[in-house]
């Protein structure tokens, strides 16, 4: 009885990861983009909590992008900001960074 009982668990550990795909395609988005300036990536995204972070992803992204573009350091990400390559993605992106923020309780599993 015990046995079945741990498969159950293990069963619906496997299946209620948080690992899905919209998760996995903005963990590729960030580590592509984001971590050549920022690069404590998973320290940096449990930096801002879940609000902070919709709010920046809000309206595909516009916050996150204008803070981009005001900040002359940041002049490497303009095109990237401004391409339709972000604005697509940036659903994805805003569950990966929703996903690990500071009050999510979840830590990346990334490497
Ligand atoms: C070309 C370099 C560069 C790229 C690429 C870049 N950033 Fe930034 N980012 C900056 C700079 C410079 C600042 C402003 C200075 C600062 O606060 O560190 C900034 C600021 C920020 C801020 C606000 C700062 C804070 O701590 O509140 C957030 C959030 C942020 N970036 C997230 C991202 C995300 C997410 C991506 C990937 C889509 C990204 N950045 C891509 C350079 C970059």
């Amino acid at each position: 009885m015990k046995k079945y009982l741990f498969i159950f668990m293990l069963t619906y550990f496997f299946v209620s990861s948080p690992m899905n795909a919209a998760i996995y395609k903005g963990h590729k988005v960030f580590t592509r983009v984001c971590v050549k300036c920022h690069t404590s990536g998973q320290f940096f995204v449990a930096k801002k909590t879940i609000y902070n972070w919709k709010k920046l992803m809000k309206k595909k992204g516009q916050g996150l992008k204008k803070i981009h573009l005001k900040e002359k350091k940041a002049k490497k990400s303009w095109k990237y900001f401004r391409s339709k390559k972000y604005t697509k993605k940036t659903k994805h992106l805003k569950d990966f960074l929703v996903e690990y923020a500071k009050d999510s309780g979840n830590v990346p599993a990334c490497n």
